[in-house]
């Protein structure tokens, strides 16, 4: 390879973001004229410069006219060379653009042979092959593979690769996907490794991990008896924090097969850690990528919940090797096919390995948090858009969360069984192929008999619907009436909305709190089990026959679809929670009902009233440390008012400032009036093995920090009690849950212990970027009122890093999405802090910008003073020129 063989340097140094933004449409797809059948890479790895060979086998699609144009894409690459069957290409028979490469006259079979160079060293954007502390990794999902080489980089376009990897002997660990078939020296100290993946697959699941990366093995044989090596690679040093990592993969593996009946299809898996990552994690065949985050732990390192996240994405990913990869998506609209699927198949697993109500609880509290907010905001979109500019901005909460529910709604409406047939119907149907939403719910359809054609609406419509109930009770008769209306607020681009088909867990309570029996219209014998009622209509009747006395209708068990509940009276929330037999309609009710209580006390606060604790929700919360013996994590998630940003979403115009008073206010009186029993709960679970990870050790450890941050809250920022419990429990040291529980606590309060405390944690974990991205985490999250400077200092502190995306999040994301009064602080410093953060940031990784930009967007529910000036930062971003097409997309969606 010669300089003179560079053939244009037009496209050599464009980063990705500064391309031109062309929206992309759903009813624009097209399948692809040409495929590719074989896919031979050759890297010789250098940071400054490595280079690339691509030999393709191609071939044009039946259909096809002659002469038609090949589209490879390709983005910040230098072209080096090009040859059809072995000849080199003369300047007439391709055009070179920004965006990629078109070759026109191809005959019907040819092979492509393009060599590319390309600069990993120089690679922030963390898309394509980059460098990460001297190792070099990939990551080509949505649309990275163009930054690797020239290929038609779509997911329908499916291929078998193989992938040789050439690097100096200083590089000595060389993976890619598939199985190792080949190894060797090379003259010049250089080495090799060929990898062969015997499945075809798209070009978004290649990958390439290489460097000085140490393994730590173990073994796993499948249901027919064959012997898959696993490995986790991690830097030098990191070996003791894999083994939750490990054993979260086999068990995932185990649970496949005995679940859905999947085996794993290769001799090898492979996961690598990496620092510098933009998501969790990426499922590439036989060769996972992961963020250190969902890797790295060990008690004295890790709280119990980032153990549950590793647990969660390492299952997630594994989960992907059929949802996701042997059944890969037609185009990105259909990413909810694997992410949706995925998400469920995740939750599903995690529910069977800890306590299926908590995790239930808890993933609702997630969607609520996130995906509720996103869909009642500027950047609601269905779980299939229709149009995008920047996919990587698709990765949303609803695509993955909602998504989730939407499968679960299916299997609610099906039934288990048929729910299990189905998904062996669409392996049997799509295996090997790239699919659409349709086919997946043809399979589920087919297999069960039941129509499904209207839920297939949900996939088109954004918004969450909100369900108005009334009900009666006709005495003589023994027959009660639900009446049910449902409407789905406008989004933008979606004004009219249809009405859905939605699944309504139901049962009957007396007023004792037992089950009543009650015979459904159409059913033979009554019973009083949970029943499914179908909502189709905006407005439906549903009568229940044999109802002996009034009864307490307990909805929506097991949040059997994702909808709101509108004005359910208090006196019947307060039942439910204290009676209802579902654990979920029990912690909910106990949730809306504080939360109707607390907005309660912030309109009265607002007209000068003082604030005085409703007695509904101190009752509540004693009742439940009274029954933390029972399930100590249910009690942790029963006891905790709803967050600042949940009270928030439930109202008109938010009260940034009243509902902090109100809800600190609230913890303090339930903090003094229950001290006794908190001090109780505390003592009672203060022993125990720290490295136990069973659901009722961690829960003992929620419900004790719980009873902690309770204690803390009494003394109001100012020592007391709560805060000495905290400082001793910080310095025991006992396992970072606790520790960080203690420093979280401490990092709201006045007194000197704080500074003590965080300078401690800073000596001792300085070398450890994951722990040290805790301490980052909790300054830039508390409530004290010099927030913003303290996140003002964070960033400029020597440890922070902004190529890092787990350091920026730590930092920005916290201040701007889990510290509501102060990222809204009335005089708007937030907001501009945060634009700042974003054009800085913009012009190292556009994905991550993006990323930190939705925050601004929710001005619609902010009052007039804070949404002007959250729109004035938002134009402040749009007005720099050569923005990335990421931030672009979500400022003007976001002021429109
Ligand atoms: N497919 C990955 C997952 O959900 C998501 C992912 C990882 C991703 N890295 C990415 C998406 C980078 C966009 C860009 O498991
Ligand atoms: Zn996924």
């Amino acid at each position: 390879m010669k300089d003179t063989d560079i053939m244009s340097a037009d496209a050599s140094s464009a980063p990705s973001s500064t391309l031109a933004s062309v929206p992309v449409r759903l009813s624009d797809y097209t399948p692809p004229a040409y495929g590719v059948e074989q896919v031979d890479l050759v890297f010789r790895l250098d940071p400054a410069r490595t280079v690339v060979q691509s030999r393709l086998h191609v071939i044009r699609q039946p259909g096809t006219p002659e002469g038609a144009v090949f589209h490879l894409d390709g983005e910040a690459l230098e072209l080096l060379s090009l040859r059809i069957d072995g000849r080199e290409v003369g300047a007439e028979e391709y055009h070179l653009t920004r965006h990629g490469l078109d070759i026109s006259g191809l005959p019907a079979e040819s092979v492509l042979e393009i060599d590319t160079a390309i600069a990993p060293e120089q690679n922030t954007e963390l898309s394509g092959l980059y460098v990460s502390q001297g190792a070099f990794f990939t990551q080509c999902e949505a649309e990275g593979f163009r930054r690797i080489t020239y290929f038609p980089d779509r997911p329908d376009v499916m291929a078998r690769y193989t992938t040789t990897i050439v690097a100096p002997r200083t590089v000595p660990v060389l993976l890619s996907n598939g199985n190792p078939v080949d190894a060797g020296e090379a003259e010049g100290g250089l080495h090799w490794a060929k990898w062969e993946d015997p499945h075809p697959k798209p070009c978004y699941l290649f990958a390439l991990v290489a460097g000085d990366l140490a393994a730590v093995r173990d073994s796993f044989v499948t249901r027919s008896g064959r012997r898959v090596a696993l490995a986790i690679w991690v830097r030098e040093g990191d070996q003791d924090r894999c083994a939750h990592a490990m054993d979260s993969l086999k068990r995932s593996m185990r649970w496949d097969e005995d679940v859905f009946g999947l085996e794993y299809d290769l001799d090898v898996f492979n996961i690598a850690a990496v620092s510098d990552f933009n998501m969790g994690a990426m499922e590439n065949k036989g060769l996972n990528v992961f963020n250190t985050k969902y890797v790295l732990a060990r008690p004295d390192t890790a709280t119990d919940s980032d153990y549950q996240g590793i647990e969660t994405v390492i299952a997630h990913e594994y989960f992907h090797n059929w949802t996701g990869n042997r059944v890969t998506c037609r185009d990105w609209f259909q990413l909810t096919l694997k992410e949706g699927l995925t998400v469920f198949r995740d939750q599903e697993f995690s529910a069977d390995m800890g306590s299926r109500a908590v995790k239930r609880i808890s993933d609702v509290r997630t969607l609520r948090a996130a995906q509720f907010r996103e869909d009642a905001g500027p950047l609601a979109h269905p779980v299939r858009p229709e149009t995008y500019i920047k996919i990587d901005n698709f990765y949303t909460a609803t695509v993955y969360q909602k998504g989730a529910e939407l499968v679960r709604m299916i299997r609610t409406l099906i039934g288990r069984e048929k729910f299990r047939q189905g998904m062996d119907l669409y392996f049997q149907r799509h295996d090997n192929h790239a699919v659409t939403l349709e086919d997946f719910a043809a399979a589920m359809q087919d297999a069960s008999g039941i129509d499904l054609s209207l839920f297939r609406r949900w996939y088109g419509q954004a918004g969450t619907p909100v369900l108005r109930i009334t009900d009666e009770y006709d005495a003589s008769a023994h027959r009660y009436v639900l009446h049910v209306t449902q409407y789905t607020p406008p989004t933008p681009g979606q004004e009219e909305k249809q009405p859905l088909l939605i699944p309504i867990a139901v049962g009957l309570l007396d007023e004792t709190g037992a089950a009543l029996s009650f015979r459904l219209e159409g059913e033979e014998k009554a019973h009083s089990d949970t029943r499914i009622l179908r909502l189709e209509q905006e407005t439906q009747s549903f009568v229940f026959h044999d109802v002996a006395r009034a009864p307490q209708p307990s909805l929506l068990r097991d949040f059997s679809a994702p909808v709101k509940l509108a004005d359910t009276p208090a006196d019947r929330l307060r039942f439910l929670a204290a009676y209802d037999s579902d654990p979920f309609v029990r912690w909910d009710s106990g949730q809306q009902y504080a939360t109707q209580k607390l907005l309660q006390q912030v309109a009265a606060s607002r007209d000068g009233a003082a604030p005085s604790l409703d007695e509904g929700i101190m009752e509540s919360v004693a009742a439940s440390i009274a029954r933390a013996p029972e399930d100590p994590a249910l009690a942790a998630e029963a006891m905790a008012l709803p967050a600042e940003t949940t009270l928030a979403d439930a109202m008109e115009v938010v009260d940034v400032e009243g509902i902090h008073a109100v809800r600190r206010t609230a913890r303090a009186a339930i903090g003094q009036h229950l001290r006794a029993a908190l001090r109780a709960g505390y003592e009672a679970w203060s022993t125990g093995d720290v490295t136990a990870l069973d659901g009722r050790a961690m829960g003992g450890r929620a419900f004790r920090n719980a009873c902690l941050g309770y204690l803390a809250a009494a003394d109001d920022g100012k020592a007391g009690e709560g805060v000495t419990l905290a400082w001793k429990q910080f310095q025991a040291n006992r396992c970072m849950t606790d520790v960080l529980a203690a420093l979280s606590v401490l990092a709201d309060t006045d007194v000197p212990e704080r500074e003590q405390a965080l300078v401690l944690f800073y000596d001792r974990w300085r070398g450890d970027a994951l722990v040290l991205d805790k301490w980052f985490a909790i300054q830039a999250m508390s409530s004290r009122p010099d927030a913003l400077e303290q996140v003002r200092r964070l960033i400029s502190h020597p440890e922070f890093d902004w190529r890092n995306p787990n350091r920026v999040r730590a930092v920005l994301t916290s201040f701007a999405s889990g510290n509501q009064v102060r990222f809204h602080d009335a005089s708007g410093a937030g907001y501009a802090f945060l634009a700042d953060a974003i054009l800085h940031l913009d012009g190292i990784n556009g994905q991550i910008a993006a990323r930190m930009t939705a925050p601004l967007g929710a001005w619609r529910r902010q009052d007039q003073a804070r949404a002007e000036m959250m729109q004035a930062q938002l134009r402040r971003i749009a007005a720099r020129p050569n923005l990335s097409g990421n931030v672009r997309e979500i400022v003007d969606r976001s002021l429109r």
